[in-house]
């Protein structure tokens, strides 16, 4: 089990399959120069797949999700996503994707053992697409979330992010289309994870200001949700349901005492939260032959430190040295 000294136990593990992707979203990358992990620092596919093996069968994970980076980058995506759902107790597994290339692996996905998507889309129109992620690659978008939709990949869910001056007045225009086709959306609080270091707190937008233009239109009544106990809704429903809607306030109201996540980065480190600033290799002792128990004890140690919080909150919060891109979102 990976438990840390406040209780928690981590049963859902990210891990990040590249540090590379095909878009430039301003929250997320500079439009150029970005150092990339180099090819031999990465894990290769042998190496993540035993360690999700350990993560499974030794300590208690039940979720797996790929990130990045965009996954879809990785070449051997749909052989690790076999292999790991060959493994007894077999995990749940989802992919965190922008999206682009879904289309042609939607499919060999699903029958690799995939169960679900989170695709990143931020805005309904094409040249706010183009100025939010510096490509014009918006049709692919919609395309690879028809395709997932279609391979069974479902629930199908959408994550936005609303910046100021750019998607902020799309929140209605966005939930009524993921409605019409049948996506699950979850606005994202912008939070500050952007290698050029460039996120204010002054003038983003905020989960009450999500909360507040959704309600112009619609009808949203709070799902409830034991495990938040008395913390405020993430999840409403929307004009009475079934159909839901999600706002994550990861800003303006963390809620880190529940959180079950454990991270592990590209190159072979476990992270113990997205703003942590410290990070436990496990890659090392992979090349250098440690049998699993040796493995899984590095990974409890390593959660066993995790911290209360991310900090957040805190006026002095220090953003992580690694982008959100090198870290797996
Ligand atoms: N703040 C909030 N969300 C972000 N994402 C990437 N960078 C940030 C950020 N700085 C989102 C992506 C994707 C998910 C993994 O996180 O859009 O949907
Ligand atoms: Fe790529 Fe995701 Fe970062 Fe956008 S947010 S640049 S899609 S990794």
């Amino acid at each position: 089990m990976l438990i840390d000294t406040y209780g928690r136990v981590a049963t859902d593990l990210r891990v990040s399959l590249t540090d590379r992707c095909n878009l430039r979203c301003t929250y997320c990358m500079p439009e150029e120069g970005l150092q990339w992990l180099a090819k031999p620092d990465l894990l290769t596919d042998d190496e993540i797949v035993r360690l999700i093996r350990i993560a499974v069968t030794d300590l208690g994970v039940t979720e797996v999700r790929f990130t990045g980076g965009e996954p879809l980058l990785r070449p051997g995506l749909v052989g690790i996503v076999e292999r790991c759902a060959a493994l007894t107790p077999r995990p749940r597994m989802s992919l965190t994707t922008n999206g682009i290339g879904l289309e042609r692996t939607a499919r060999a996905l699903r029958d690799a053992g995939l169960d679900r998507v989170n695709v990143s889309l931020d805005t309904l129109r094409p040249e706010v697409f183009q100025a939010m992620t510096r490509r014009k690659r918006h049709a692919d978008v919609l395309r690879g979330l028809a395709a997932a939709h279609a391979a069974g990949l479902t629930p199908v869910k959408v994550n936005a992010v609303l910046m100021p001056g750019l998607n902020d007045d799309e929140a209605p225009d966005l939930l009524a289309w993921a409605l019409e086709c049948g996506y699950e959306l979850r606005f994202i609080e912008q939070m500050p994870l952007d290698a050029q270091h460039g996120w204010k707190r002054e003038g983003m937008i905020t989960a009450g200001d999500i909360l507040a233009a959704l309600r112009t239109r619609f009808t949203l009544t709070p799902e409830g949700d034991d495990e938040r106990g008395s913390a405020p809704a993430e999840r409403w429903l929307v004009d009475g349901g079934p159909a839901r809607v999600g706002v994550i306030a990861s800003v303006t109201r963390p809620f880190c005492r529940a959180c079950d996540r454990t991270r592990l980065t590209a190159d072979g480190q476990v992270r113990t939260c997205l703003f942590a600033r410290e990070e436990s290799d496990l890659r090392g002792a992979l090349r250098s032959g440690a049998p699993d128990a040796e493995i899984a004890r590095l990974w409890r140690l390593a959660m066993w430190g995790k911290k209360a919080g991310s900090g957040l909150d805190d006026p002095s919060f220090l953003q992580p040295d690694r982008p959100m891109s090198a870290i797996g979102g």
